[in-house]
C-alpha cells in the first residue's frame, strides 16, 4: 500500500516534469555557407539515425552572433519537438508530398508515409512520403529553410510565426540554412541531402502505364499503336499482372511467358520497358524468394522472434527488413537476373510499407506494421521500433533497388521510381503523387503538389496524368496532358477497371491534341536534359514556381497553377484563371503547328533574356533531336540573350569523365539584326559535329523573325 503511494506520487512528480521539458543546445556551428547545424543536449544517433543527410556535417566554425533562426527543443513526455519562431511576413513552402496549397502557412501534415489512395486536400495530410523541411521566403525575398533531420512519426505545422516539428521520438538534429534568395536556399538543402543522379534521356520521354497491360500481346499492342499514330513515347510500364500471382521477380508462364523477346520486340521499336517490384513478398514454401529470404534470416519479424506477416496483392506476405545492411545486398542481388532480360526500369510501389489490414475494426487497422515491430539495424544504424525506421521503409528499399540495378548494368544510369521516400531518398529515384483521382479538383493539385516535391529537394516528380482511379473523359485528359507534357515526370497511368486512358482513347480530336502536346514535350526535351543536368549538378528544381522568377514580388507568391520550367519558360495551364505573371518581358510562342489555336493546350512563353534550345519532333528519344537544332530567341530590354544548352551520350556515365559538351549561347541586336553565335562551351565532345543546322527564331513583339546557320559561324536574322 505505502509503496503503492510512493510509487503514485513518483509517477504524478515524473509525468509533470517529464510532461515539458525544455531542453538546451548542447552544441551550434556552421558547417557550410549560412548553413547551421543545432544538436540538442541528450542527442543520441544511436536513437535518431540520420537518414536524410548524404554525409555527416563537418564543422566549419561558429555561429555569428547575429544568426537569428534557433531552434528551442523540448521534450514532451519523452517525445522530442523543435520550435522556430519567425520574425515578420514569411512565406513558408516545402513539406515535401503534400496536399493543398502552394503557400504552406498555417497548415500541418503528418509525417507517417500512407498508402493514401484518391486523397482530398482534406484527408490527404497524411502521405507516402516524408519530407522534414520548410522553406521560408521572406518579404524582402531572401529565404531560409530548416530540415529536422529524423526520421521518428511527426507531425510538421507551418505556422505563419512559428514552425513546430513535433516528433514522437528521440532528439533530433536540426539545420538551417539562411541566404539571399530561395534559389540559394535549394542549393543550401542540396548540400545537405546531395541532389538527382543525372537521368538517362529516355527517361524525359513520354511514358504510358496502366494497371495493368496484362499480356504480351497487350504491351505490344499499346506500343504499335504509339507509332501507327506518330505519337511520341518512350517507355511502357509493367504493372504488377506481370508477376505470375504477384510474386515479385517472376513473371506470368502464361501471359508473359518471354520477358527478354518481349523487352528486345519494345526495344527494337524504340520503346524502354519499365516494370514493378513491391517489397511484400509472398508467403509460399515453393517460391524461390521467399525460400531464399528465410533462409538469410532478413525478415522483419514479430516482437516475439517469428515472422511478421501482412497482406498484400498476393496476399499474406513477409517484408525485408531493409535496415539490414545484409538484406539491401541480398535484395540488390534479386535484380540481376530480373534485369537480364532486358528490363530498362524499376518501379517501387506499396513501400511505405502498405498493409492491408481491412479485416480489423477500423479503429485498429494500422495499414503498415505495428508501431512496436523491430527492426535489427546494422552498420551506421541501431535497431529500433517501427516508429522510428517506418518513414525510412522505402527510402531504404530504395537505395537497395539502386544499388541492385546498378550492380547489374553499371555503364547504364539507373531509373527507378518509388511511391514512397523520405527527403533525401531523390538519390536514388524519382516519384510521383500516388494514386490521385480522374477530377478536375486533382488536375489542379498535381501542380502545386509537383511544386512542393521540386522545392523538398524532389525534382524529378510528376502525376499519374489523366488520373488513376475513376475514368476519364477526354476532356479532362487532354485539359491535363496540355500542361502534363510539362512537367518534369510525365506518365499517363489508369486503374484497374478503369477506362482506357491512353492518348487515343478519346476519339480523333482529343487524340489530335495529345500528339500536340507531347509533340510539344519532344521537342523541349534538349531544354528539360539541360534544365535536369543543372538540377542534378546544383539541387534547384526543373519545375520551379513563378515567383522564383523573383522573389521580391509578393503578387508571385500564392500562384500555383503556373509554373516555370528553369527559369526561362512559363508554363500556363488552360485551366488557369487570372494567374499571377511575372513582370518583365515574356513572349508566346509556339512549338507545333496549331498549338496555340488548340485550347487544351497550355500557353508557353519565353522570358525576355533567354534562348531555349528546341529540338525536332521526334517519336522517341533515341531518334536524333539535333536535325536541325532550333534556337527560340526572346530580347531583354538591351537586345541581349543568353541560354544553355546540354549535350552527351545519353544512358552512361561517360559525361562523368568529360564526354559531355555544355554550351552557352548569345544573342545580340544591333540596327536591324540580331547575331546568335556559341559564346563559351565545356566539355570534351564537340558540338559542331552534333549540331550542324541551326534555326534561329527570334520572338520580339509577337513576331517571329528567322534565320539559319551552323555554329561555326555567327547566325544572322533580320529583324
Ligand atoms: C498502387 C499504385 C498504383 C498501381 C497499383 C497496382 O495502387 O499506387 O500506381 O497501379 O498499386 O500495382
Amino acid at each position: 500500500m505505502i509503496r503503492n503511494k510512493y510509487y503514485c506520487f513518483f509517477f504524478l512528480f515524473y509525468s509533470i516534469i517529464s510532461f515539458s521539458q525544455s531542453i538546451p543546445i548542447y552544441k551550434k556551428s556552421l558547417i557550410g555557407n549560412r548553413i547551421a547545424e543545432f544538436i540538442p543536449q541528450g542527442y543520441d544517433k544511436e536513437k535518431t539515425p540520420s537518414l536524410i543527410l548524404q554525409s555527416e556535417p563537418v564543422n566549419m566554425g561558429s555561429l555569428p552572433e547575429s544568426w537569428k533562426l534557433i531552434p528551442e527543443f523540448t521534450l514532451i513526455a519523452n517525445k522530442a519537438s523543435a520550435t522556430l519562431s519567425l520574425e515578420g511576413d514569411v512565406s513558408l513552402y516545402g513539406g515535401g508530398e503534400v496536399t493543398g496549397p502552394l503557400l504552406r502557412n498555417n497548415q500541418s501534415i503528418k509525417l507517417w508515409n500512407t498508402d493514401t489512395g484518391a486523397y482530398s486536400v482534406e484527408n490527404g495530410k497524411r502521405l507516402y512520403q516524408t519530407h522534414p523541411w520548410v522553406m521560408g521566403v521572406r518579404a524582402d525575398g531572401t529565404a531560409f529553410g530548416i530540415l529536422f533531420d529524423s526520421t521518428w512519426k511527426a507531425e510538421l505545422i507551418t505556422n505563419s510565426d512559428k514552425i513546430i516539428y513535433n516528433s514522437e521520438g528521440a532528439l533530433f538534429r536540426v539545420y538551417v540554412i539562411d541566404r539571399d534568395s530561395p534559389q540559394a536556399v535549394m542549393e543550401g538543402l542540396a548540400e545537405l541531402i546531395g541532389t538527382i543522379k543525372m537521368p538517362a534521356r529516355w527517361t524525359l520521354g513520354y511514358h504510358q502505364c496502366r494497371f495493368s497491360y496484362d499480356s504480351e500481346e497487350r504491351v505490344l499492342q499499346i506500343a504499335d499503336t504509339f507509332r501507327l499514330k506518330k505519337i511520341p513515347c518512350d517507355v511502357i510500364w509493367m504493372d504488377i499482372d506481370y508477376m505470375d500471382g504477384y510474386r515479385v521477380f517472376t513473371f506470368d508462364k502464361k501471359r508473359f511467358p518471354d520477358p527478354k523477346s518481349l523487352n528486345d520486340k519494345l526495344h527494337q521499336k524504340g520503346f524502354k520497358a519499365v516494370y514493378m517490384i513491391d517489397p511484400g513478398v509472398k508467403v509460399d514454401e515453393n517460391y524461390h524468394i521467399y525460400q531464399s529470404g528465410t533462409k538469410n534470416d532478413i525478415w522483419v519479424k514479430n516482437p516475439d522472434g517469428t515472422e511478421y506477416h501482412g497482406k498484400v496483392w498476393p496476399g499474406d506476405c513477409t517484408f525485408p527488413d531493409f535496415t539490414m545492411p545484409k538484406t539491401r545486398l541480398w535484395w540488390a542481388d534479386l535484380y540481376k537476373d530480373f534485369l537480364n532480360t532486358g528490363i530498362d526500369g524499376v518501379w517501387n510501389d506499396m513501400n511505405e510499407p502498405a498493409v492491408n489490414d481491412n479485416e480489423l475494426p477500423e479503429n485498429l487497422r494500422l495499414g503498415t506494421m505495428p508501431y512496436d515491430t523491430p527492426h535489427r539495424g546494422g552498420d551506421y544504424l541501431p535497431s529500433g521500433s517501427h516508429l522510428l525506421y517506418h518513414n525510412a521503409y522505402g527510402r531504404l528499399m530504395v537505395e537497395a533497388s539502386y544499388n541492385g540495378i546498378i550492380n547489374t548494368n553499371p555503364e547504364k544510369r539507373p531509373f527507378l521510381l518509388t511511391r514512397a521516400n523520405l527527403l533525401g531518398g531523390q538519390r536514388y529515384a524519382a516519384t510521383w503523387t500516388g494514386d490521385n483521382y480522374a477530377s478536375w479538383e486533382h488536375l489542379k493539385l498535381s501542380v502545386p503538389m509537383s511544386l512542393t516535391l521540386g522545392l523538398s529537394g524532389q525534382p524529378f516528380n510528376g502525376p499519374d496524368i489523366g488520373g488513376f482511379l475513376g475514368n476519364t473523359s477526354g476532356d479532362l485528359w487532354a485539359n491535363w496532358i496540355g500542361f502534363g507534357a510539362f512537367m518534369p515526370f510525365a506518365r499517363g497511368h489508369a486503374c484497374a477497371g478503369t477506362n482506357n486512358k491512353e492518348p487515343w482513347a478519346y476519339g480523333e480530336d482529343i487524340e489530335k491534341s495529345s500528339r500536340i502536346a507531347l509533340e510539344r514535350r519532344y521537342r523541349l526535351i534538349p531544354y528539360l536534359y539541360t534544365l535536369f543536368y543543372s538540377s542534378h549538378k546544383t539541387g534547384l528544381p526543373v519545375m520551379a514556381p513563378v515567383f522564383f522568377a523573383d522573389s521580391k514580388d509578393l503578387e508571385l507568391r500564392a500562384e500555383e497553377q503556373v509554373f516555370l520550367l528553369g527559369k526561362d519558360l512559363l508554363v500556363i495551364p488552360s485551366f488557369a484563371k487570372d494567374p499571377a505573371l511575372p513582370s518583365g518581358i515574356w513572349e508566346e510562342f509556339s512549338l507545333v503547328d496549331g498549338d496555340l489555336k488548340d485550347t487544351y493546350q497550355a500557353k508557353i512563353k519565353i522570358r525576355g533574356g533567354s534562348i531555349l534550345p528546341i529540338g525536332k519532333i521526334i517519336q522517341n528519344t533515341t531518334e536524333n533531336s539535333f536535325d536541325p537544332l532550333t534556337l527560340i530567341v526572346c530580347l531583354d530590354e538591351n537586345g541581349k540573350a543568353f541560354g544553355k544548352l546540354y549535350i552527351d551520350e545519353g544512358d552512361n556515365w561517360n559525361f562523368e569523365k568529360g564526354e559531355f559538351s555544355l554550351i552557352e549561347f548569345t544573342a545580340q541586336k544591333k540596327g536591324n539584326k540580331v547575331f546568335v553565335k556559341i559564346h563559351n562551351k565545356e566539355g570534351n565532345m564537340d558540338p559542331y559535329t552534333i549540331l550542324e543546322n541551326v534555326h534561329v527564331q527570334v520572338i520580339l513583339n509577337k513576331k517571329v523573325y528567322t534565320g539559319n546557320g551552323t555554329l561555326q559561324n555567327t547566325i544572322k536574322v533580320k529583324l
